[in-house]
């Protein structure tokens, strides 16, 4: 075991809230969140507990994909506000005990960043060097990019531009360029912005779509099979690379060593628990954890376009496997986030909880992320029990994402069926607008938001569950301000961590030991079910019904029922 695993670090005994800045809260009344709102809200963030905040990117951008295409990594971009309004929101954080990380994009620009557009311009510019642009290749005299490979959006990886006659690669959407991590002077330029924000006084990062800055530069071929337009969807050609280890070694050894900051990179659904040790391990690692995709899609939604919606049931047992698996890797080499879902993924309460059981599902997945092994993000309103969206008309599903889904998918399905699928796997269920209140626009704005209001916000909003001792709101608060006691934490970050009954396919149940040993027992399901108990029970900490059914041994659990103990072990 490393010693660093006995280090209590504050990234380790934070809260986490990820704020998709957009949605969040529009001060000025252009149907915009913005950076003013967020601070606007950070008394509300501090009541509920959170003390470290993910803010996805609010920089200059076209916003082609939401931001995720900057064009000034140095600017605010004018929709959210300006620097000022940046350095405000660090300093008013920082008076409230919250540290900030934000949303860094290494893999790609926009391609209306000076970089790009001089790259494109200019031949015998060194900026050239800092993309992925290659002649076309020929077949049979007819102009054909340089390989068949696919990416994220549903496209090609590479688009063609006249000026310079050539390809350029990017895994997402044409706006995107993707750099070239191999060019030293492109990682300089990116250390150099990494110690502009921290000097600045961020505390962190989240590194966006880590997994894919190192690709293979042979750009042959991929021999994966072909989808109906001859395209290869072959994510090793660009994801968990050898090299990007060594870019991320170098990053530390230059930037993230000099500060007490915490980086958190996404590598999604393509790497192990093993490998991404190689990143977030204690011993050699260089960043402080990872996001894995792992635990986010298992009700079989991510491929559903012909499921109905009975067909879509939470595997519980293989949501347990994928956490123990990771906790096994990880448990004394690396640290660890826990979340539901984000900015990409539809709305937990949809995926795994119930809108008809909207209270007892949300008080129950809470629950069960805050005292597992890691450092929780809980996803801005589903606090309150947000879900996935309402919308009838599919042009309400305005994302690059689902465009270009739909584009490619539009005659083989029909409208129907595509709206389904959208409402159920969309990543705009998670990018609707706040529901602060049951006034218009849920009190997000005094105009149409940009984004689309849930229609359920009458119903679901922060200012009611404010008043309501019972509400989902009110138990986030007890639960987390129970997760942060120190002696609790001690057990959740040092305690041994187990499943117990791993192959039960309804209840999740584990036992974190440690100084105060805990209990997890959560049913995932809309129906009762029996679960024994066979622990010696001191007391109950948190349970989201009235009463409490055990009998010899057996607790009696109703739908979405779950309980935390404290138990001698
Ligand atoms: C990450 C982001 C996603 C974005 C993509 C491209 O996966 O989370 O929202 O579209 O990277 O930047
Ligand atoms: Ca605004």
């Amino acid at each position: 075991m490393d010693k660093q695993h006995t280090v209590m670090t504050w990234w380790k005994k934070a809260i986490g809230y990820i704020i998709y800045p957009s949605a969040f809260k529009d001060s000025n009344g252009d149907g915009i969140g913005d950076l003013q709102g967020i601070i606007s809200k950070l008394d509300y963030l501090k009541d509920l507990g959170v003390d470290l905040l993910w803010i996805c990117p609010f920089f200059k951008s076209p916003m082609d994909d939401n931001g995720y295409d900057v064009s000034d990594y140095q600017k605010v971009d004018p929709r959210f506000g300006d620097n000022d309004d940046f350095d405000l929101l660090i300093k008013e954080a920082h008076v409230r005990g919250i540290r900030i990380i934000i949303d860094f994009v290494l893999n790609h620009t926009s391609d209306e960043h000076p970089w790009f557009i001089e790259a494109k311009n200019n031949p015998n510019s060194p900026k050239r060097e800092y993309y992925l642009m290659l002649p076309p290749k020929y077949v049979d005299g007819n102009m054909m990019p340089p390989n068949n490979w696919k990416g994220f959006f549903s496209t090609s990886t590479w688009s063609y531009d006249e000026q310079s006659n050539l390809y350029y690669m990017h895994i997402f959407s044409k706006k995107m360029p993707d750099v070239n991590w191999s060019n030293p002077d492109l990682r300089n330029e990116y250390y150099a912005l990494a110690r502009y924000y921290l000097d600045k006084g961020v505390d962190g990062f989240r590194l966006d779509a880590l997994a894919h800055l190192a690709r293979d530069l042979s750009f042959s071929d991929s021999r994966v099979a072909l989808d109906e337009n001859g395209l290869a969807f072959d994510m090793n050609r660009y994801s968990n690379r050898p090299e990007l280890f060594d870019y991320m070694r170098e990053f530390k050894d230059r930037v993230f060593a000099h500060y007490d900051c915490v980086t958190i990179g996404e590598v999604g659904g393509g790497i192990s628990p093993e490998q991404s040790l190689k990143l977030s391990g204690y011993e050699n690692g260089s960043i402080s954890m990872v996001f894995n995709f792992d635990t986010a899609w298992e009700n079989g939604a991510y491929d559903s376009v012909t499921k109905k919606d009975e067909e879509l049931v939470t595997n519980v047992v293989k949501l347990k496997t994928n956490f123990d698996r990771w906790y096994q890797a990880c448990d004394g080499k690396a640290w660890m986030p826990l979340y539901w879902d984000n900015h990409d993924h539809p709305r937990v309460l949809s995926q795994y909880g119930s809108v008809k059981y909207r209270k007892e599902s949300a008080k129950m997945l809470i629950t069960t992320l805050l005292f597992m092994y890691g450092t929780p993000f809980i996803y801005y309103g589903d606090e309150i029990g947000m879900s996935n969206v309402d919308y009838t008309d599919i042009d309400d599903f305005n994302d690059v994402s689902a465009r270009n889904y739909l584009a490619e998918n539009k005659d083989k399905y029909d409208l129907a069926t595509l709206l389904r699928f959208l409402r159920r796997t969309s990543r705009l269920n998670a990018r609707t607008p706040m529901q602060w209140s049951n006034e218009k626009y849920a009190g997000f704005s005094t105009v149409t938001p940009s984004q689309k209001v849930n229609g359920n916000y009458l119903e679901v909003n922060v200012e009611d569950q404010q008043k309501d001792e019972d509400s989902i709101l009110n138990y986030y608060k007890k639960a987390i301000a129970l997760r942060k006691q120190e002696d609790i934490a001690k057990s959740v970050i040092f305690g041994k961590f187990s499943f117990v009954d791993i192959a039960n396919n309804d209840v999740i149940c584990y036992v974190h030991e440690g100084s105060r040993p805990l209990l997890l027992i959560a049913n995932f399901r809309d129906h009762e079910t029996r679960f024994p108990i066979k622990f010696k029970i001191k007391r109950t900490l948190l349970h989201n019904y009235g009463e409490e059914l055990f009998e010899k041994g057996v607790v009696a659990l109703r739908p979405f029922e779950c309980y935390l103990f404290e138990v001698d072990c």
